[in-house]
């Protein structure tokens, strides 16, 4: 089984003090940072891009999980890799072509991940398993935190994890949206190995960062 990881949402954070809220979660104990983007088109939300993913590139060395929620993504992908990004996750819907997508995100030496959104089938992705590094299974409709976890996402969860240890697959689980201390641990049990959470992890226990983190990641 592979290692379970945290990977909280800074959309939860205090926006005006992101640098000094990602070092906290890297003394919480976090093992990714995960940054949503969005661009008020593909998601009814906008957040940020590239300069602030640049100058918060210098306050962890922590890998940054971008959640690229962008329309179409595909000629922004080089900005968010420059920009300092590790791991670079679209959505199938938002490229015209997936498969070029996914090319120029390992051409740039960067980790690819897929998105899958509630609604969305696994087939959507099944012929690109074995060229990526993660699928990021959306557990609410993205574009907002504090949304409440969809339950049926544990089947997708289930069937994502068979089809990985039937074709000897290496790709990471990760779940994102509604993660909380009441569902993390059939979130594991399914087979995710990557948890986002930024609702959980900012706001439980008066902001205990480091006990939130601790608590997801136990089994
Ligand atoms: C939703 C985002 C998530 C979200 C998670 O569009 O992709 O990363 O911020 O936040 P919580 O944990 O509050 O659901
Ligand atoms: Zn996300």
């Amino acid at each position: 089984m592979k290692k379970i990881q945290i990977s909280p949402s800074i959309l939860s954070a205090d926006f005006s003090q992101l640098g000094n809220e990602i070092k906290k979660l890297e003394n919480g104990g976090a093992d990714l940072i995960h940054v949503d983007v969005m661009d008020g088109h593909f998601v009814p939300n906008i957040t940020i891009g590239p300069p602030v993913i640049k100058t918060l590139r210098k306050y962890t060395s922590l890998p940054f999980d971008v959640h690229l929620m962008i329309s179409p993504v595909h000629k922004y992908i080089k900005n968010f890799a420059d920009a300092g990004s590790d791991i670079i996750t679209i959505h199938p819907e938002a490229t015209q072509n997936l498969v070029e997508s996914i090319n120029l995100i390992k051409n740039l030496k960067k980790k690819v991940g897929i998105s899958l959104n509630p609604n969305s089938k696994i087939d959507l992705i099944k012929n690109h398993l074995d060229r990526i590094d993660l699928v990021l299974v959306m557990s609410v409709y993205p574009g907002f935190g504090g949304q409440k976890f969809i339950p049926d996402t544990i089947k997708k969860i289930e069937k994502l994890n068979k089809i990985r240890i039937e074709k000897n697959l290496n790709f990471h689980i990760e779940v994102d949206g509604g993660v909380n201390f009441s569902n993390s641990k059939d979130i594991i049990k399914a087979g995710a190995n990557i948890l986002v959470s930024g609702t959980t992890i900012f706001k439980e226990n008066d902001g205990d960062i480091k006990n939130n983190i601790s608590q997801l990641r136990s089994m």
